[in-house]
């Protein structure tokens, strides 16, 4: 394997697919998002509860949220890697990038993991898997950003080297109009 720091994406092809033992010993595949995954996605955010959906930044229980994430996807600003127990969606690590902006050299990770394999380290082993492939986007700043309660997120991040960077109270709405604090951490690549 090419050491993450002179990752390229050309590498990208040849790192895929990767398997993984879960610690419960479920076997897990991990390989990149395609249009072809619509419908899967669609059904992996509809099992989530209000709860989850609160901590993700966009609604993707919604068609034109993933079709937009997916064309974020063909046109190379957002990697997303799935992870798959037979051909079952259990899990998605994004990195998501703003390559024409003054913050083109910060990328956002998004992980989420079906309330089924919680607990199981496939969180951690996602967010290890988008912060491997963030050199290959010329990332050099990895930020996270969660409503300040989500702890197991910040325990996920922190292992990773993430370090907290603001509070931006009042940042978030949840889904019944309430406000919350934003959490930004964010790790040198
Ligand atoms: C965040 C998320 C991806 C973690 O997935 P996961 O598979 O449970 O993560 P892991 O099993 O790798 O690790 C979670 C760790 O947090 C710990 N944890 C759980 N609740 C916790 C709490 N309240 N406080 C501190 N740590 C907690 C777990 O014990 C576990 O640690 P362990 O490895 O020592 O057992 C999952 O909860 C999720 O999908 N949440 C909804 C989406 C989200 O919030 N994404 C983050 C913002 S981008």
């Amino acid at each position: 394997m090419t050491p993450a720091m002179s990752m390229t994406r050309a590498d990208l092809a040849f790192r895929y697919p990767t398997n993984a033992l879960l610690r419960d010993g479920t076997a897990v595949v991990f390989r990149p998002a395609v249009a072809a995954d619509r419908e899967s996605l669609i059904g992996f955010a509809r099992a989530l509860n209000e709860d989850d959906l609160l901590y993700l930044r966009e609604d993707i229980t919604s068609p034109d949220v993933v079709d937009d994430w997916l064309t974020d996807v063909a046109r190379g600003e957002t990697f997303t890697v799935v992870a798959e127990v037979g051909d079952r969606i259990v899990g998605y690590g994004s990195l998501h990038l703003e390559p024409a902006r003054w913050t083109r050299h910060v990328g956002e990770i998004r992980i989420n993991v079906h309330p089924d394999y919680r607990g199981t380290g496939l969180g951690g082993e996602l967010a290890g898997e988008v912060r491997a492939i963030a050199p290959a986007f010329n990332v050099r700043l990895l930020s996270a950003q969660m409503p300040v309660d989500q702890l197991t997120a910040r325990t996920v991040f922190e292992r990773l080297g993430f370090r907290h960077q603001a509070i931006l109270p009042g940042w978030v709405m949840d889904r019944d109009g309430r406000d919350l604090d934003l959490l930004i951490m964010a790790t040198d690549i």
